[in-house]
């Protein structure tokens, strides 16, 4: 069964299926998994996938285009590849893997502070992604982090927001074992042991080595987060971090109207409504919900970006129609990195592709622009 669907991947639940074959029980929980009974992270892709299209006909859509502008440049898509943090450790080098997956299909990617790759790393491959910014309670640290960014070239630092302090994960909780069973789960994936453990060292949290020291801490990754990021942050600091940085600036991890507006009045360049994929406050409202109001509250006036629950073209397809200007994936894109590296990351791309331009033919839409609220059948 597992080599039937090793060979025939052809959807996102594919890759996960491959993930879940492929990754130690404890990693694959780590990603797979939401904050306490995953009710938001099931509302995610639930409510995305029941919002009904139009479909509409005769309208010439013999050629379709997908690019989309955002952040001063022209994509082949917008779609990008959100941060997923330990990424690295789905695959060997596994966020070069994805840069480079990235870089060939045009899409952007966002690097997350707790990438196994070093940012130093992964631009090195000739992408230079986005960076992702966590507050930890060192300020001089966060500083160190926003000058690595500067000096590797990034063109937009993301700040996310929605992690002042970790959500409890059950499965996590339940998947953290002592070193023996941890061990006895990395033996029973003998292939990941090679790629990753073995040829992929250093296993490590490249961006963070100056304050964690080498050796990534894995075995108690949620308390680590605990004790060092800073659950003080707040607006003020948002004006703190727009005077070292002089990019665009995205602030990620909105649901709220007002905060959007907050967003806004703080200078950010853009948002991304996210609910961390349903890894923090779990109840809250999935991003498809939240995105109309948030959407409108910002009236046009910095790009909105989205994420959470998008598994096809589809998806994204609908998260445009509910307001959004770019899309990004999480899972999406990790499920396939683990099921198959480089390759896996540039299929899902391709499969993304592939099903946005058949959701825009059979809605009558010949360019992005063109989808709206209107795309959505109500009836
Ligand atoms: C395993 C995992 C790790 C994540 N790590 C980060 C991170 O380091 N920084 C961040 O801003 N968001 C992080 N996220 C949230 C994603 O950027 C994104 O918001 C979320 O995955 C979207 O939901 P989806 O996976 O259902 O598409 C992570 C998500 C997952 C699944």
């Amino acid at each position: 069964m597992q080599a039937a669907v090793t060979r025939k991947a052809a959807s996102v639940t594919d890759y996960r299926a491959l993930a879940k074959a492929r990754l130690p029980h404890f990693l694959f929980e780590y990603v797979d998994g939401g904050s306490y009974d995953e009710v938001t992270l099931r509302r995610n892709v639930e409510d995305l996938r029941a919002i009904a299209l139009r479909q509409r006909v005769l309208r010439d859509v013999s050629a379709i285009d997908l690019s989309a502008e955002l952040l001063g440049k022209r994509w082949s898509m917008p779609v990008g590849l959100g941060p997923v943090g330990l990424s690295g450790l789905y695959a060997r080098r596994g966020e070069v893997q994805a840069a480079r997956a990235a870089a060939a299909a045009n899409v952007p990617m966002v690097l997350s502070t707790v990438s196994a790759c070093s940012l130093r790393e992964v631009a090195a491959c000739g992408h230079v992604p986005w960076y992702q910014l966590y507050f930890v309670k060192d300020r001089g640290f966060v500083s160190h982090l926003i000058a690595r960014a500067n000096e590797e070239g990034c063109s937009a630092l993301f700040l996310t927001v929605d992690l002042a302090v970790p959500g409890s994960r059950y499965r996590d909780a339940r998947a953290v074992g002592g070193r023996l069973r941890r061990a006895a789960e990395v033996l029973a994936r003998p292939s990941w042991l090679w790629d990753v453990a073995i040829r992929g060292r250093p296993i490590s949290f490249g961006n963070l080595e100056p304050i964690v020291g080498k050796s990534a801490p894995l075995a108690d990754f949620q308390r680590w987060i605990h004790d060092n990021f800073d659950a003080s942050v707040s607006w003020k600091d948002v004006a703190w971090v727009r005077e070292q940085w002089k990019g665009p600036l995205v602030i990620k991890g909105v649901l709220d109207p007002d905060d959007a507006r907050e967003a806004l009045a703080h200078g950010a360049d853009g948002i991304v409504v996210s609910n961390h994929g349903g890894r923090q406050l779990d109840g809250a409202l999935s991003s498809a919900r939240a995105l109309p109001s948030v959407a409108n509250s910002i009236g046009g006036k910095i790009p909105v970006l989205a994420d959470g629950g998008v598994r096809s073209g589809l998806d994204v397809v609908r998260m445009l129609a509910l307001g959004a200007d770019f899309v990004l994936l999480g899972r999406a894109w990790a499920y396939a990195l683990a099921g198959r590296g480089e390759a896996g990351v540039a299929h899902v791309l391709k499969l993304i592709e592939a099903e946005m331009q058949v959701a825009m033919a059979l809605t009558g839409c010949a360019s992005i622009a063109e989808i709206d609220e209107a795309l959505i059948d109500r009836r």
